[in-house]
């Protein structure tokens, strides 16, 4: 039941979920904490906790995870269900419209299970007030009858596990967001790491890669797992076509040139946006929704998923009056820094 965000537009570094990953992605997902690389904090707490919870018999506290598309939220909350040997049940925040609707997903769940939702800053006010004596007391409560008759029962739930993810931990409201007992940002991938996914999942898939191919795939991937997957399987038709189904360096650098992927994963949309601030608004301070005005870009799409990347590599800075672009970026279009006036 599964209601996720399903991305139509054809960029190629795209790192929301489009149809062709929701096809593959369930057999290149790890199934165990040991076979899913990176994010070692996250893996070193959950270690702990996970074998704490086991111990004392008892269910795992609620887990927040946060951060950009693609960075393997939604596969963790499996492992951690699968590792404490527990059924996981995936919705997402819009994709329950009324309170009942919650109360009987609630109601269904048996003792130590997982309740995984998905966007959960999308939950709305009268849903999310059912979570919060779920979350605390595991019980809600249901109002019985109408007008001056009407009174509210409690009824006691198992302990359950809520795991919630979201792209903005910002827009979730501040007593969801305590009844958490551990909240756990999502890093990017560092290039060894998307390395060793890229080949955890040519073997999957029953692709050659050599090492110097997949570091030029891990280069370009944006730090994210969905899009290092999606570029090797981009790369291996290519290979298959073109050369004799191997990926070398020099197969992976001139496929992923054609696909307009840059060194450092950058696409047209990135270097449209970066060129606008440089264009039109002088390299900035120019706000969110003017920026997003100005290329025709939703803003919050700007800020969850082109922004964290450009950010986290220097190309731009958020500052109180807006964002700017920084030398970084100037250099890496191969454009002349303006002299600094500030300085
Ligand atoms: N740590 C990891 N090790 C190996 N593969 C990973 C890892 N994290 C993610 N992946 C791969 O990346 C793909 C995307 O991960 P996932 O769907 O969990 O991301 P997500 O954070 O839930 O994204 P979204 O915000 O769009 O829901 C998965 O199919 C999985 O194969
Ligand atoms: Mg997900």
């Amino acid at each position: 039941m599964e209601k996720r965000k399903i991305n139509t537009t054809a960029r190629g570094v795209d790192t929301q979920a489009n149809v062709e990953d929701a096809r593959i992605e369930g057999s290149l997902r790890p199934k165990s904490l040991d076979n899913y690389i990176g994010q070692k904090k996250i893996k070193e707490s959950l270690k702990i906790y996970i074998e704490a919870a086991q111990k004392r018999g008892d269910s795992l506290d609620h887990l927040l995870f946060y951060g950009p598309p693609g960075l393997g939220k939604t596969t963790l909350a499996g492992i951690i269900a699968n590792e404490m040997g527990v059924n996981i049940k995936i919705t997402s925040g819009p994709a329950i419209e009324k309170p009942g609707d919650m109360a009987a997903i609630l109601n269904n769940l048996q003792a130590g299970d997982v309740l995984f939702v998905d966007e959960i800053h999308r939950l709305n006010r009268q849903v999310e007030e059912v979570l919060y004596p779920a979350m605390e007391d595991f019980a809600i409560d249901i109002m019985i009858g109408k007008g001056p008759t009407a009174r509210s029962i409690r009824l006691d739930l198992p302990k359950f596990t809520l795991i919630g993810a979201t792209t903005r931990a910002g827009m979730l409201s501040a007593p969801l967001r305590d009844r958490f007992g551990m909240i756990h940002r999502m890093e990017f991938y560092d290039v060894d790491e998307l390395c060793s996914i890229i080949m955890q999942s040519a073997t999957v898939l029953g692709v050659e890669v050599d090492e110097k191919g997949a570091v030029e795939m891990a280069r370009r991937s944006r730090g994210t797992p969905r899009l290092a997957n999606r570029i090797l399987k981009r790369v291996r038709d290519f290979a298959e076509v073109k050369y004799d189904g191997v990926i070398t360096e020099e197969v992976a650098v001139t496929a992923l040139d054609l696909m307009d992927v840059d060194k450092m994963g950058l696409d047209h949309t990135d270097r449209n946006l970066l060129m606008t601030m440089i264009g039109k608004f002088g390299g900035g301070p120019v706000g969110l929704d003017t920026l997003a005005a100005a290329i025709g870009e939703d803003s919050g799409t700007i800020e969850d998923v082109y922004e964290p990347y450009l950010i986290k590599n220097g190309f731009i800075n958020r500052t109180p009056r807006g964002r700017v672009v920084t030398m970084e970026a100037y250099h890496h279009l191969g454009l002349e820094a303006p002299a600094s006036d500030e300085e």
